[in-house]
């Protein structure tokens, strides 16, 4: 797969949000999809699947096939032992997200939250009429961290569930085993229930380790339900399919109270894929690694040099870059400005809560050559 060879025009050929929600003049750089081709594995096996029809339902014994994939590679990656059993294949990770609200809290019940954070975190809590509880991080340290004194002081007897996102959506923070085992602290003492979103695990740089939040301790296992898919790091956000593990059979059996049936199916091209992906797509996943490291440090270097006035923190994990503008003082906000001036779509930084407010976010999961677009565009019309 060629990282620097892409077209434009092909882009645009896509049906998916990220290139056909905006007009032909405007670069897209905001949703999480990547510009990049699937790997070989999934191509091929997508091509043989649609060439033979064979897009019907799945068999019933395929969520299991996937579960023990899953829990072999989380042996591998992490040393995480994982039962299959304990493994519940989803339509997605947001899916994951709503039914632990429903299954492990009441109505009126808060569930904690670490902004800023991807959106759909904050739409879930109040969807369900679950209170949210935003505990925001802060950036004391050069890094955005966990303000663990605010956290204890905002728990209540009515706080319920921790909805953590680790590696972190949109700051790129990837916990370190000493802020998890604090985090893991405050959990054990209010008797919290985690629900852990470690969608990004795969898109992690170079002296970062991500550590899965359920492996802290067996106490902190048994009180967490792990989300995860394949779609962030192989491409493949439109196939849908993702898996929740839950570190105890009573959280599992309270989680299935809701029928599967209400859940919806899964997807036959999600699940096959995922499993390819899984057990086929490390070399691939590697090489992808190594070129968004590349794009990442170029992002940083271009905001030093070119866009001084802002402030980036070079991510540790995502292909997101979380960008403070708020020094610009762009009218009337910097996702309508970098839009309307420069013709570049990023995420609106008030979308991933109020602490969002005059940031944006840039995805650069993109050839160099597109990235160096979206960022002159970005600093031409900042200095013209
Ligand atoms: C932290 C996080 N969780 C979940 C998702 C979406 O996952 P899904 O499409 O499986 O719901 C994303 C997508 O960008 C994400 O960044």
């Amino acid at each position: 797969m060629r990282y620097d060879d892409i077209e434009i025009a092909n882009l645009r050929r896509r049906r998916g949000e990220k290139w056909s929600q905006y007009s032909p003049e405007v670069l897209p750089a905001w949703v999480a999809d990547m510009d990049f081709s699937v790997c070989a594995p999934i191509q091929q096996l997508l091509d043989e699947t649609i060439a033979i029809g064979d897009i019907g339902y799945p068999r019933e014994d395929n969520p299991q096939e996937l579960a023990a994939i899953f829990a072999q590679r989380m042996q591998r990656k992490f040393d995480w032992e994982i039962d299959p059993e304990r493994v519940e294949v989803l339509t997605d990770v947001v899916q994951g997200l709503y039914l632990s609200l429903l299954a492990f809290s009441e109505r009126g019940q808060g569930a904690i939250v670490q902004t800023p954070v991807y959106p759909p975190f904050l739409h879930a809590v109040p969807d369900t009429g679950r209170h949210l509880v935003a505990n925001p991080l802060v950036s004391t340290t050069g890094r955005y961290g966990i303000d663990f004194d605010q956290l204890r002081g905002q728990i209540d007897r009515d706080t319920r569930l921790l909805l953590f996102c680790n590696p972190q959506n949109p700051t790129g923070r990837v916990f370190t085993r000493a802020e998890l085992e604090t985090l893991s602290d405050i959990v054990l003492e209010h008797d919290l229930i985690v629900c852990s979103d470690e969608i990004h695990a795969d898109l992690i740089y170079p002296g970062a380790e991500h550590i899965p939040f359920a492996t802290v301790s067996p106490e902190m296992a048994s009180r967490t339900v792990t989300l995860t898919s394949a779609t962030k790091a192989f491409n493949i956000a439109g196939l849908r399919c993702a898996v929740a593990v839950f570190g105890s059979g009573s959280l599992q059996t309270r989680f299935n109270e809701i029928p599967a049936h209400a859940r919806g199916g899964i997807s036959s091209l999600g699940l096959a894929a995922t499993a390819i992906a899984w057990s086929e797509g490390q070399a691939w996943l590697d090489e992808t690694v190594a070129y968004l490291d590349d794009n990442r440090k170029f992002v940083a270097n271009f905001l030093r040099d070119h866009l001084p006035d802002t402030k980036h923190r070079t991510p540790e994990a995502t292909y997101l870059a979380w960008v403070d503008c708020r020094d610009l003082d762009l009218s009337p906000d910097p996702y309508s400005f970098f839009l309307e001036r420069a013709c570049v779509a990023l995420s609106d930084g008030r979308a991933f809560g109020p602490d969002g407010d005059g940031f944006v976010r840039i995805n650069f999961a993109t050839s160099r050559a597109i990235l160096t677009q979206v960022l002159e565009r970005m600093a031409n019309a900042v200095h013209g």
